[in-house]
């Protein structure tokens, strides 16, 4: 395989609102019970195919959320070409920041990069409805909203191959 590309993708949000479970459901198949927070970041690459048939890379940068990261997690933001922001629709509090806190320090940090906004653990019973889900997703122009459950599988392999597809238009625009 000739490698395309390799498009650096952050997974930022709230503690505990399944980033690492995301991402291990994409890349290995397996989710955990279990919560262990993350320790800075995980760093993970996948081979990945676009609709148009362009192979190439995807790599994961999976945030840690704890407070305690805040002063080296933008560090991990720089040259990142597209965002997913996970909010955990059975806590409606998991969304309060994303608009002044997570959002606004990609515009500091890695501005003008495809975001994708995710209500993710789908499968359980929601603390928030899907409207205000899409509220949030409108004022901070997400190119789009998706619910996910990293449990079950539902629209996991379609967040990654959206945030990929979304990358390469963006880039692709630039080069004209
Ligand atoms: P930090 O690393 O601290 O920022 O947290 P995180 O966002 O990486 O969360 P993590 O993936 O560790 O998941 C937190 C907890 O939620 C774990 O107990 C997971 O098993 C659980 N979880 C994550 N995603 C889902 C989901 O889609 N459905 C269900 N039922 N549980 C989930
Ligand atoms: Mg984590």
């Amino acid at each position: 395989m000739s490698v395309n590309f390799i498009f650096k993708v952050i997974i930022i949000g709230e503690p505990a609102t399944g980033k690492t479970s995301l991402v291990k459901k994409y890349i290995s198949g397996h989710f955990s019970q279990d919560y262990r927070a993350s320790i800075g970041t995980n760093l993970y690459i996948k081979k990945i195919k676009l609709e148009s048939g362009e192979e190439g890379k995807i790599q994961l940068w999976d945030i840690a959320g704890q407070e305690r990261w805040i002063k080296m997690r933008h560090t991990y933001y720089r040259g990142a070409q597209g965002a997913l922001i996970l909010g955990d629709v059975t806590r409606e509090k998991s969304f309060l920041q994303i608009e002044d806190f997570w959002y606004s320090d990609i515009t500091k940090y890695c501005p003008d990069i495809p975001v994708i906004l995710i209500g993710n653990k789908i499968d359980l019973k929601k603390d928030i409805s899907e409207e205000k889900v899409r509220a949030i997703g409108d004022k901070i122009n997400a190119d789009s909203i998706m619910f996910t459950s990293a449990k079950n599988g539902d629209n996991v392999e379609m967040a990654f191959q959206l945030i990929s597809k979304l990358i390469n238009e963006r880039f692709s625009r630039k080069k004209d």
